[in-house]
């Protein structure tokens, strides 16, 4: 195979020889001419961009540059105004020995009670930092991704996670101060800590950023790595609520990794107030899987990000059309704005509620399968079904859509935006992939199914509706698809081969 490739490449080459040879004997005036017509083609055609570039307001010099010389550019819509592009200084710094540890870490299933599922289960590299499937499948189930199977027998999983595990691209802006789908870890500069989180008053010092008091939290909760109650010691603290006291779940857990020579060496190396490894603590745990998540999932080189940078060539006309209407029209940015494209606000647009919801009732219900979003942190009914408006960004790779990933279809997802109401009579729950299991699937769409409980998903809404034809729909499309990074794609370098614990990765 590689010969047959060789020799149709000598071919080639020696083909484009035989071409020159025989331009060697052409006319040398002739082609110095056609090289000064080329070079001065070139020129005026630099000009011309150059003005038309410091013209781009004035309406009637943007036709006339347009017509004579990039016909296939289209024109930025003089009324928007484009975010300033993403830079370095917008994220937070991380020294590389942290890095490294961090990503150990995050892929260790050390950290979850039964040393069964570890962050990367259900924030994979091949899966854009997400799972696939629209409501993750926590402890006790087996498999990565889409292939994630529910558990066997006594170990099998008890419920769904009631909300679909979002992406970590970019989380390492400081413009991320604000975690889950609700909110409910905050930077916020009152707290003794610095930080709004489930923990309250127990929560730490010394903790990064919310990045890094996001991942004290996930080894808290049963569902996703703790485990049942009487299963292991991290499950049992967890029960009873101990994360921050003595026999808690954040001192088991440090305690765990006390024990692994390999850690406390790269605990030493990091931090310089680790001298032995009784220093150890969640805290530093947790600021190395920030440093890892806020590092390596950095994705701000989309062709719109090298648009923002002055490459006008680097979108498609078809693009710049969507990026007018997402930032004009359609009004996506009035919540998806800023270069983030989002603003961090809480709004209501009444996305499907799908899955065993949050413990929430409407009243005269009882069942808690709904999620009343933000409203679970500020306790007002004002902030009933409202959730952290997403990042546009990269939006082409994070599927499953919405809080309960009941999209699976990214088109729908957007189209939802322009007529809830209409989205939510025609809900297809077909499209959903999530493991099948009697008890579980039968919860699935309680809430969509009843005409009261779907309903009540649009008394509060903060979006008006939208019209767009298909075909605006479909520039809006390719807008997003502008601003997916393509480093985003091929993420295999950002997984370890093995980790200290020795625990399996791969699966
Ligand atoms: C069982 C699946 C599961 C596991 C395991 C898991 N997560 Fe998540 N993760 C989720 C879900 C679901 C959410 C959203 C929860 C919510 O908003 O209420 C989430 C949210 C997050 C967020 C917030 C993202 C955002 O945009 O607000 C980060 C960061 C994150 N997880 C990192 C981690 C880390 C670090 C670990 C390991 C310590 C971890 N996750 C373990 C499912 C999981
Ligand atoms: C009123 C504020 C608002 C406006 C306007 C808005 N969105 Fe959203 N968008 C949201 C919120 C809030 C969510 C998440 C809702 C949820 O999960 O329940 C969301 C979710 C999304 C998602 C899914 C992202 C993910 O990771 O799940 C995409 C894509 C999206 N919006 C694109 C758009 C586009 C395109 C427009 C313009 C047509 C638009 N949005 C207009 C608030 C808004």
């Amino acid at each position: 195979m590689k010969i047959i490739k060789t020799t149709i490449l000598s071919a080639f080459v020696l083909a484009s020889l035989n071409s020159n040879a025989e331009r060697t004997v052409v006319d040398v005036q002739a082609k110095e001419n056609h090289q000064q017509k080329v070079l001065e083609t070139v020129n005026q055609a630099k000009q011309m961009y150059s003005s038309c570039k410091s013209l781009g307001s004035n309406e009637e010099v943007n036709s006339n540059c347009e017509e004579k010389s990039f016909p296939v550019r289209a024109q930025l819509t003089s009324s928007i105004d484009l975010p300033e592009a993403i830079t370095e200084d917008d994220f937070f710094n991380f020294p590389q020995n942290k890095v490294e540890l961090g990503k150990f870490l995050f892929f260790d299933k050390i950290l979850s009670g039964n040393m069964n599922i570890s962050c990367a289960s259900c924030h994979h590299p091949m899966a854009g930092t997400g799972d696939g499937l629209a409501l993750p499948v926590g402890e006790g189930g087996n498999g990565l991704g889409i292939t994630r199977d529910t558990g066997y027998m006594e170990d099998a999983v008890h419920e769904r996670v009631p909300r679909n595990a979002p992406h970590i691209f970019n989380l390492g802006a400081k413009h991320f101060d604000v975690m889950f789908h609700d909110g409910r870890v905050m930077e916020d500069a009152s707290q003794p800590s610095g930080f709004i989180s489930p923990a309250g008053d127990d929560l730490p010092m010394g903790l990064d950023n919310a990045l890094a008091v996001q991942a004290m939290f996930p080894v808290t909760s049963a569902t996703e790595m703790a485990g049942q109650e009487g299963e292991n010691p991290v499950a049992s603290a967890t029960a009873v609520g101990n994360l921050a006291g003595t026999g808690g779940v954040w001192e088991i857990l440090a305690g765990r990794i006390k024990g692994i020579d390999e850690y406390v060496d790269m605990f030493k190396d990091v931090y310089a107030d680790v001298n032995s490894k009784e220093d150890i603590t969640m805290v530093h745990i947790a600021n190395a899987i920030g440093a890892f998540e806020g590092a390596v999932w950095r994705a701000f080189n989309s062709p719109f990000d090298q648009y923002l940078n002055g490459d006008e060539g680097a979108m498609s006309p078809n693009q710049i059309e969507g990026m007018n209407l997402f930032f004009g029209e359609a009004g996506c940015s009035s919540c998806h704005g800023g270069k983030f494209l989002t603003d961090n606000s809480f709004q209501s647009i009444g996305m499907p509620q799908i899955g065993p919801g949050k413990g929430d009732n409407l009243p005269g219900f009882n069942d808690g399968l709904d999620d009343f979003g933000r409203e679970r942190e500020t306790g007002s009914s004002e902030d009933r079904y409202r959730f952290r408006v997403p990042t546009a960004r990269n939006a082409l790779l994070t599927g499953p859509w919405g809080h309960a990933g009941a999209y699976n279809d990214l088109r729908q997802a957007v189209v939802h935006h322009l007529n809830p109401q209409e989205a939510l009579n025609n809900y297809d729950e077909t499209q959903n992939i999530m493991p099948y299991r009697r008890d579980l699937s039968s919860l699935d769409y309680a809430v969509m199914n009843d005409e009261y409980s779907r309903n009540a998903l649009l008394s509060n809404l903060d979006i008006e509706n939208v019209n767009l034809s298909e075909q605006q729909i479909d520039r809006i499309m390719d807008f997003l698809d502008a601003a997916t990074d393509r480093n985003s794609i091929d993420l295999r370098n950002n997984f370890p081969m093995t980790v200290p614990s020795g625990l399996p990765v791969f699966d």
